[in-house]
């Protein structure tokens, strides 16, 4: 490069050098004002994250609470059509939620209240005439097999993305109210059992005393008229005898008080006592006995319980059958008991229910429904369980399994 001499060229150099400086300064702001606004996108962004995050956290426990709730929540838009559900819908009627969703909400009503439904909703919009919106009332629902239920029902309305939405709060009266009549029963059975304690003191004892001379009457008196009338009278306590007996069997303080007992031998003598009546009734016998240990156990006790369920089987067989008693070892540790008839049988929703205090599908005076309450609780007692069986026309069979953890010796008793 030659050297510069000529000033004007020295000037326009220095020039040069004053704008490129002032050019890199500007650039150098530039760059300053970038990494600001970087910093406040960056800033933004983690705003906006935050903030969705809370949203979300938000909704979870909105949803949380909605998923979660035992009534059942239903949203539906004016013209019915179903925009979300909650677990317990389908809990309550029966329809997964995909079902439901966008079908009309008539689905969940029986006839004529779909109808009526359709009517009201209309004229609710027209008029603006509320009848269960914003207050609650007791309606019918259906389940999705059919079957119609109370439910109790409270509407409200409100407005989702510039909608009228109505949600729908639900609960089923169907389940609550059986659960108050099995309390009910629950409860008639402890007031029973209060006043059973009383009656079989203060009546038992006078009822024994007028067994005692029925019979001797019964056997005394020669007019047969008259004995017959007697054996009348004989019959009749005993009734109100054995009715006394269950009453106190419910009464009673829950302890056995045990001793070695022989099972084959108790069910041998209760089939005994229904000798006669097995006979009348044309009822064939069948005893299936595997070798078994004693138990310790109250034999009075578990002796009502065979009782009891002979009688259920020759009521079942009004036409004569086949009673076959099974007596083996289940496990090491469980003794089976089964009686089998090949009765009428018993309808499986009846099935549930025989084990509950006065249930009975007998007629007035003939069941008082507790046979098998009493039984169950007497094997409750002795810490084994009963169960039951059952196809109707064919027959029922009642099994009973008691535990061998309180066994002595071993009885070995065979077939007969
Ligand atoms: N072997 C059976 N076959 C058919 N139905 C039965 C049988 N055992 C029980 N049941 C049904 O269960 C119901 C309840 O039986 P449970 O013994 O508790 O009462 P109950 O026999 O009616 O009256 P009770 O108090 O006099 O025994 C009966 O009414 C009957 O409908
Ligand atoms: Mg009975």
């Amino acid at each position: 490069m030659a050297p510069c001499t000529d000033s004007a060229e020295i000037e326009s150099l220095k020039a040069e050098v004053q704008r490129l400086e002032a050019e890199l300064e500007t650039q150098r702001g530039l760059a300053r004002e970038l990494a600001e606004a970087h910093a406040r996108v960056r800033k933004c962004l983690e705003e906006r994250k935050e903030a969705e995050a809370v949203f979300r956290e938000e909704h979870d426990r909105l949803r949380q609470i909605f998923d979660s709730a035992v009534d059942g929540i239903i949203a539906i838009d004016e013209s019915g059509t179903i925009l979300e559900v909650n677990p317990a819908v389908e809990r309550i009627f029966g329809y997964p939620p995909e079902d439901l969703l966008g079908q009309d909400v008539s689905i969940l009503m029986p006839p004529p209240f779909r109808d009526e439904h359709a009517a009201y909703v209309k004229r609710y919009l027209e008029t603006g005439k509320k009848r269960v919106i914003g207050l609650g009332r007791e309606v019918t629902g259906r389940r999705r097999n059919g079957e119609a239920f109370p439910l109790y029902l409270a509407v409200s309305e409100g407005y989702a993305e510039h909608r009228r939405v109505f949600t729908a709060v639900l609960r089923d009266l169907g389940r609550l109210r059986e659960a108050e009549e099995r309390a009910r029963r629950a409860e008639q059975l402890a007031e029973l059992s209060t006043i059973s304690a009383g009656i079989a003191h203060d009546v038992g004892t006078p009822m024994t005393t007028i067994l005692g001379y029925a019979e001797l009457l019964q056997k005394s008196v020669k007019d047969p008229k008259n004995r017959e009338r007697a054996a009348h009278i004989v019959d009749q306590v005993r009734r109100v005898r054995d009715l006394l007996r269950t009453l106190l069997n419910i009464a009673r303080p829950r302890t056995v008080a045990p001793e070695k007992t022989s099972l084959v031998e108790i069910i041998d003598h209760s089939l005994a006592f229904f000798r006669e009546k097995l006979k009348g009734r044309g009822i064939v016998v069948e005893r299936d006995y595997a070798p078994v240990p004693e138990i310790m156990g109250s034999p009075d006790r578990l002796e009502q319980v065979f009782l009891n369920l002979i009688v259920n089987a020759i009521d079942a067989m009004p036409g004569g059958g086949t009673l076959t008693v099974r007596v083996r070892l289940s496990t090491d540790e469980l003794i089976e008991i089964s009686i089998a008839d090949t009765g009428i049988g018993i309808e499986p929703d009846v099935l549930e229910q025989i084990f509950e205090p006065f249930y009975t599908t007998k007629e007035r005076g003939k069941g008082t429904g507790l046979g098998l309450l009493v039984s169950q609780r007497i094997i409750h007692d002795h810490g084994g369980r009963i169960t039951a069986e059952s196809e109707p026309g064919v027959g029922t069979r009642l099994s009973i399994f008691l535990p061998t953890g309180i066994v002595r010796e071993p009885s070995g008793s065979g077939s007969d």
